[in-house]
């Protein structure tokens, strides 16, 4: 941990609730490893008190902040701008403090790129993504896939949510087309070999470890990469059935580590520590 003086600039991560949040320990690891003079801690923030913490960043001076569920999309009109990618989505995961002008952006789709890019699955117009789930994080992964071309195949349990996510990307080269969020319809985009499996539902993680999404198992190609966006626990009940058919498979973990080292790296000019990060979230 840096040792605080007059100097030290603060960052923080903003959720509600937010004291379960890997952050703190992952950013602080950073800035300790660079011997960057910040402090990086987790508020508690109500949604009706956005306006007051965002007048508090500029009031602060706070070097950034890290915004989480269910602050992502409300925080986005009390900024001065935001990238292009967080007005695509409607959300903001990061805020960035430019000399008091307050820049928002969404680190989650670079970050899950990031991520399955480092285990080798390519992202391209020749790929084909089945992804499970319509909610805040699977409009940052589909944004991230379309853009790149690719295609996208997504089962949600509400299916007009699914609808309605792929009408707002239908602009971006990548087809994007829905399926039910049940064995028949995940099996049906799986066949014939997906490229992966992602899945950015809250299904099978904690306290709920013991769900599992209606993946037919059966219809699982080996040759398809699974991905869950979920990290606690460490490996759901859908990659240890993934690891079993024969698949590669990746938990949330280095997605978290992805999208924070964004924001690391907007906050301090320098590239971010991964191992000491990862190693900190562990
Ligand atoms: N690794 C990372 O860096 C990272 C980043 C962001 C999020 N995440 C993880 O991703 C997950 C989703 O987060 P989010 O922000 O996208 O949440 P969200 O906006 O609340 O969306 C939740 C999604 O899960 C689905 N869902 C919830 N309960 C379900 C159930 N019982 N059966 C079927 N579907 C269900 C919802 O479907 P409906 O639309 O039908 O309700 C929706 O698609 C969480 O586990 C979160 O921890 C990880």
């Amino acid at each position: 941990m840096i040792p605080i003086s007059g100097k030290t600039r603060v960052a923080a991560v903003w959720g509600y609730p937010v004291a379960h949040s890997a952050s703190p320990a992952m950013h602080n690891a950073a800035f300790a490893a660079i011997g960057f003079d910040a402090v990086y801690v987790a508020l508690s923030v109500a949604p009706e008190n956005i306006a007051g913490a965002v007048a508090g960043v500029r009031a602060f001076d706070l070097l950034g902040v890290n915004v989480t569920v269910p602050l992502k999309e409300l925080v986005m009109p009390h900024l001065d701008s935001v990238s292009e990618t967080a007005r695509a989505i409607g959300a903001v995961n990061t805020i960035v403090n430019r000399n008091g002008e307050l820049w928002g952006d969404s680190t989650d789709g670079a970050g899950f790129l990031a991520a399955i890019e480092s285990t080798g699955v390519a992202v391209n117009t020749e790929s084909r993504f089945v992804v499970l789930g319509a909610g805040g994080s699977a409009r940052a992964v589909v944004y991230a896939l379309a853009e790149r071309g690719a295609n996208v195949v997504i089962a949600n349990r509400n299916a007009d949510r699914a609808q309605t996510l792929a009408n707002d990307f239908a602009h971006l080269p990548g087809q994007i087309t829905r399926t039910d969020y049940d064995e028949a319809g995940i099996g049906a985009a799986l066949a014939g070999g997906a490229t992966a499996l992602i899945n950015t539902t809250s299904v099978g993680m904690q306290p709920n470890a013991d769900a599992i999404p209606p993946v037919p198992i059966a219809a699982l190609s080996s040759e398809t990469f699974v991905a869950d966006l979920i990290y606690k626990p460490r490996e759901t009940l859908l990659l240890v059935a993934a690891r079993e058919r024969g698949c590669q498979t990746q938990n949330g973990a280095e997605m978290l580590v992805r999208q924070g080292a964004i924001a690391f790296e907007y906050w301090t000019g320098t590239p971010a520590p991964l191992d000491i990060m990862r190693q900190a979230i562990r």
